[in-house]
């Protein structure tokens, strides 16, 4: 295959991954939602191992008052959206180093995006 052909596919490959969340699955969100409802709440001010993802969308990493983050989710400063949330929960550790958030990650990109879709409506 020649280097363009090969270009663009590889852009062809992004372009959809970074669209991936526009069209997520919000009932299948649901679903996968019950991992992080061990430790999240959705309701405003209901803090548990993790803090309440109430209003999430419309706050940066680390910013309640209430929550007692570590050091480096507060450092980090992330604010949150589809898309800093779709990095986040790759791979927790990797995006911001250090944070205690006990959770391996969610691999598969479109399991993120059913989710991310879910999260949107269910954190206001
Ligand atoms: C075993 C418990 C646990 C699970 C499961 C878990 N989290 Fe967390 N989460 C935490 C903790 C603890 C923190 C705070 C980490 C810190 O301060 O470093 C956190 C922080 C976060 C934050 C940052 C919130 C803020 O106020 O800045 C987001 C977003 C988040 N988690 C989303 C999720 C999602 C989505 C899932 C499910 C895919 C999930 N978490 C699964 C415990 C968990």
């Amino acid at each position: 295959m020649n280097k363009l052909i090969v270009g663009l596919i590889v852009l062809t490959g992004a372009f959809a991954t970074s669209c991936a969340y526009a069209d997520g699955d919000a009932a299948r969100g649901k679903k996968i939602f019950e991992e992080c409802a061990a430790c999240h709440s959705l309701e405003k001010g209901v803090n548990a191992v993790g803090p309440t993802l109430h209003g999430v969308f419309e706050r940066k990493a680390g910013e309640l008052t209430e929550f007692r983050y570590s050091p480096a989710m507060k450092r980090s400063a992330l604010p949150w959206s589809a898309r800093t949330m779709d990095i986040f929960l790759t791979d927790p550790q990797q995006e911001i180093k250090g944070n205690r958030m006990p959770y391996s990650g969610i691999a598969n990109a479109n399991d993120r995006a059913d989710l991310i879709e879910y999260l949107r409506t269910a954190t206001k």
